[in-house]
């Protein structure tokens, strides 16, 4: 039973891509809370050692969110969830517009856009019906940044899905998180040298001064997560580095 200090007590949290960065903390934020949390990512490797640094009552299932039948079968064997993060990722698609190899670009929308409509729509007639789905965008969705039109193109689709999602759903909501530059392992493919000069100079120009962790977007799914009073939302967590400045 839920009380003030074990609000998702008796809930089945799933998160998709919990393996890494923002999915393990947002499981961890759930299993925190007494939730019984499922993270699924395709390394069993990486979801046993996911698993031990979570604790309570997790458990980690392989399943490649790009797989329909892998999906299907999860989810008939899993039986009802209270509660859907989405965050599995995807790095292709980004680079200058002029040179942009279209079949990564199809392979960004694969790996991401195409990944979280099928695990929702896989996910659907197991989730409770005044549930919640919380789907993992990006800020690039509605920056301007030369270089990340693909990127754009993926997570704009994706978020551009949530407000009519969650009428025709209703009552079950659906929200999206929209990150901005979080230090995660989804970072790991930048040498580490130009990965801190990056991150300095953004962080300088962020009006927080940093860029984030893992648990602030963990904070602000948890919050969309146990919030009954809030459906068809974007919200942004990028420490204001996504504010128009008039420059
Ligand atoms: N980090 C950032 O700066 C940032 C910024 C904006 C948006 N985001 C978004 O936030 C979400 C989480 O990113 P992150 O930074 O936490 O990345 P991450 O640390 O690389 O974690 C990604 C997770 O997704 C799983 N995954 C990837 N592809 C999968 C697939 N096909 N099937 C099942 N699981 C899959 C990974 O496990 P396996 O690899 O073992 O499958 C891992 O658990 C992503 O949607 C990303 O685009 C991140």
């Amino acid at each position: 039973m839920s009380t003030a200090s074990n609000p998702f007590a008796g809930q089945r949290v799933v998160v998709m891509g919990g393996s890494s960065g923002i999915g393990e903390s947002a499981a961890a934020a759930f299993a925190a809370d007494g939730a019984e949390v499922v993270i699924t990512g395709r390394s069993r490797e990486r979801l046993d050692s996911a698993v031990e640094r979570i604790g309570g009552r997790t458990t980690g299932q392989q399943v490649d969110a790009t797989d329909p039948a892998a999906l299907a079968a999860f989810f008939a064997e899993l039986g009802g969830v209270d509660h859907l993060v989405v965050a599995v990722s995807g790095a292709a698609g980004s680079g200058p517009f002029a040179g942009l190899d279209l079949a990564d670009l199809a392979a960004g929308f694969d790996a991401k856009f195409w990944a979280q409509v099928r695990v929702l729509q896989a996910a659907l007639p197991h989730l409770r019906e005044d549930g919640s789905v919380t789907l993992i965008t990006a800020a690039s969705a509605r920056a301007a940044i030369p270089g990340t039109a693909g990127l754009a193109a993926i997570n704009g689709a994706l978020e551009a899905m949530v407000p009519p999602l969650a009428v025709e759903l209703a009552p079950l909501r659906v929200n999206a998180v929209s990150p901005g530059v979080i230090d995660t392992p989804w970072w790991d493919r930048v040498p580490s040298e130009q990965r801190s000069a990056l991150f300095d100079g953004l962080a300088a120009t962020t009006p927080v001064g940093r860029v984030g962790r893992p648990e602030d977007v963990a904070r602000a799914i948890h919050m969309l997560a146990a919030n009954t009073f809030v459906t068809g939302v974007v919200l942004d967590c990028t420490g204001g580095a996504n504010l128009p400045t008039g420059r």
